[in-house]
């Protein structure tokens, strides 16, 4: 194992004690996959936009069609990609853990295409539709790539089931965040900026509540210095080299 992945030996202690675990994991986790991060510099054709500036109703009000097709690209993106051995080691970890939940702000599905299945989806997944006026899911066996088709019941336009800029998120899911973060021994922070709220006060309400708290990121960002521990290395290794510490097995 590299020097920089050097695990200190009270969390792979806390790791094999723990009955009760808590994940927050962001744009990071999937890096290794080959979706890009939020905050990553668009590539070709997309490259001119801002995603802040597509991920708001007032641009699907704008212009539905140019936000139908930024998402119908970032699927084609997710479908071509694969879990790597982050979202592998995590799906592991929560068969060896009684009390586990895993808090995603990814919207790509990869945790559970990885086997993950105590998932919650704080920002909604970039498979699932919705009406953009009566708010009710949409079910579509494939998304036609150009334009949102039409509500079934309303007429109103489709739009992805993702949360956007300026929009609450699912209370159910973030009720259910909260009380794991709240009761968990352990909360592992992996992957997020920390800079998106209110997802990036979940790793400090944990904190606050009495879990030992953990970020893993490749670099220093907004939560540094605000857990207990920081590991900076990329999670699609670092991940794996946990379980193997901590349970002597890969995924
Ligand atoms: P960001 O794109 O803001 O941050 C990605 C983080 O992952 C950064 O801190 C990187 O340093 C880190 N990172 C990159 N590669 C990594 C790797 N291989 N291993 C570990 N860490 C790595 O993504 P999020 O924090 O997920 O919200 O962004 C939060 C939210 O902002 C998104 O869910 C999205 C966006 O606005 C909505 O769409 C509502």
């Amino acid at each position: 194992m590299n020097d920089h992945m050097q695990i200190p030996s009270a969390l792979i202690e806390r790791l094999r004690t723990a009955q009760s675990i808590t994940v927050l994991t962001g744009a990071g986790v999937s890096a290794e996959s080959g979706v890009p991060t939020f905050r990553d510099a668009q590539t070709g054709l997309w490259a001119r936009y801002d995603p802040a500036e597509l991920a708001s109703p007032a641009a699907f009000r704008a212009n539905p069609t140019l936000v139908w097709q930024w998402y119908a690209y970032r699927r084609s993106l997710v479908a071509a990609a694969m879990p790597n051995p982050g979202h592998l080691a995590l799906a592991d970890l929560e068969r060896r853990i009684a009390d586990f939940t895993l808090i995603t702000q990814n919207v790509d599905g990869l945790h559970h295409r990885a086997g993950s299945q105590n998932v919650v989806e704080l920002h909604g997944n970039l498979f699932r539709y919705r009406c953009f006026d009566d708010n009710e899911p949409v079910e579509l066996t494939t998304a036609p790539p150009d334009d949102p088709p039409r509500c079934p019941r309303c007429g109103g336009l489709v739009r992805p089931d993702v949360v956007w800029f300026g929009e609450w998120l699912p209370s159910a899911a973030w009720r259910t965040a909260v009380a794991s973060a709240e009761r968990c021994e352990l909360f592992l922070c992996i992957g997020t900026s920390g800079v998106v709220r209110p997802a990036a006060d979940l790793p400090l309400i944990a904190r606050s509540a009495g879990a030992y708290t953990v970020e893993i990121n490749i670099a220093p960002g907004a939560l540094d210095g605000r857990l207990n521990l920081h590991l900076y290395a990329p999670s699609g290794q670092l991940l794996p080299a946990l379980m193997i510490a901590a349970f002597g097995a890969a995924a």
